[in-house]
């Protein structure tokens, strides 16, 4: 290759390598100069997507910059293979969701791969839906605040969502996705408004979390491998949740899952396995829940096995998912209900190999209770509630 550049050509060239590598840290598209308006009323999705054409066509990593201030974006997919690292910093700006809601999802990335995604707020103006979800009428079933989909190698990073008409953030069909010092809030009541919910992906890292909400505050579902989960503080909500999993026959497994220092506080659950009572081909296998601290979770172990919301979705009443090596380490704290540890497997599918190393859960000051129903395991250290696995 040297043989062939001829000497004249080398200021060019070296003219050329100076102003791409400048180029790598300083290609930015600013929304605003693209004509978004910080006044959160005017609708500024068009500036969004052209400067994230831009960025994604740009021959070197790539900004698209928000400046402070709040942008209202109708739906909008950034997709595309882009050519390389593409940053938002949207560091102190909000994106504001229209309040006429949509459904799927509000803020899409789609087959993407290298994306980092900086600080901001998504304000998702869920209240309005939920009134009228919680009085019972036909309403639209909203709209996920953040979807990453069949996307790989991304980051986000101190990225606050709030009041999401649905799920905050899904990460579906992904690899390789960070999250980190995420915070996630919606009040306790609001209906479907889990804080992360993992799907169909492998390699996910969600670290550094406060997560407040009225469902789940992270969701595990069919087909997740790899997952880790550490240093989250949950509640209100609903606890983190391996499932709902088994609606279908045909569904893929849940693997090798850590979810390692998690406080929760006044959570419906603390670390939950939840299956259909239906025929199923699914599974969850390898799985570690560790140092996690419960103040009064009222069902802070929990595998339920016989989810069924309705009468008939279930004829055979019992859960094809098959659930094994399952470690609980250094778990301890408050219950706010008696049974602390509640093992409730498939009859015709048992739990295989659940692990209890170090559990101490209280029921108002007192040793509270467990309860086993088809589960197989053992236990080392301090167990108590003391287990009643075969
Ligand atoms: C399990 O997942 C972790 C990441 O959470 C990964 O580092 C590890 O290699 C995986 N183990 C196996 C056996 O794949
Ligand atoms: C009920 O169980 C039988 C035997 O395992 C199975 O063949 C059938 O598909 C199941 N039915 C449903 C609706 O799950």
């Amino acid at each position: 290759m040297a043989d062939v550049i001829n000497t004249s050509l080398l200021p060019f060239l070296i003219l050329f390598i100076v102003s791409t590598s400048a180029g790598s840290t300083s290609t930015t598209y600013n929304v605003v100069s693209l004509g978004a308006k910080a006044d959160g009323r005017t609708d500024s999705s068009r500036a969004f997507l052209s400067a994230w054409s831009s960025a994604c066509a740009s021959n070197a990593a790539a900004t698209v910059f928000v400046p402070k201030g709040s942008y209202l974006l109708r739906n909008v997919v950034f997709s595309g293979q882009c050519k390389n690292l593409v940053t938002f910093q949207i560091e102190g700006a909000t994106l504001v969701a229209p309040s006429d809601y949509g459904t799927d999802s509000w803020i899409t990335f789609e087959r993407v791969s290298g994306v980092k995604i900086l600080g901001g707020t998504l304000d998702g103006q869920g209240a309005g839906l939920w009134a009228c979800k919680n009085a019972g009428k036909g309403c639209p079933s909203g709209a996920t605040s953040l979807e990453i989909t069949n996307s790989r190698e991304i980051l986000i990073s101190g990225l606050t969502s709030t009041n999401s008409q649905m799920f905050h953030i899904v990460i579906h069909d992904c690899e390789n996705v960070k999250v980190q010092g995420v915070q996630v809030t919606a009040p306790g009541n609001s209906p479907n408004t889990d804080g992360i919910h993992v799907e169909g992906s492998s390699g996910v890292t969600i670290s550094r979390a406060t997560i407040k909400t009225g469902d789940d505050c992270i969701s595990i579902g069919p087909g997740t491998s790899n997952l880790w989960i550490e240093n989250i503080g949950c509640g209100p909500g609903h606890g983190i949740s391996i499932g709902s999993l088994g609606k279908d026959k045909n569904e893929q497994g849940v693997q090798n899952v850590t979810v390692k220092t998690v406080v929760f506080s006044g959570t419906e659950n603390g670390v939950r396995i939840k299956t259909w009572a239906r025929s199923s081909q699914g599974f969850v296998r390898g799985v570690l829940f560790e140092d996690a601290t419960m103040n009064n979770a009222r069902n802070p172990i929990i595998i339920d096995q016989q989810y069924c919301p309705h009468d008939g979705d279930c004829p055979n009443q019992s859960s094809g998912v098959k659930i094994s090596d399952v470690t609980y380490r250094n778990i301890k704290g408050s219950s706010a209900s008696e049974i602390a540890m509640n093992f409730d497997c498939s009859h015709t599918n048992p739990c295989s190999n659940i692990v209890l190393d170090n559990v101490d859960l209280t029921y108002e000051n007192k040793v509270a209770t467990a309860s086993c129903k088809s589960a197989d395991g053992s236990a080392t250290g301090l167990v108590h509630p003391a287990s009643c696995l075969a």
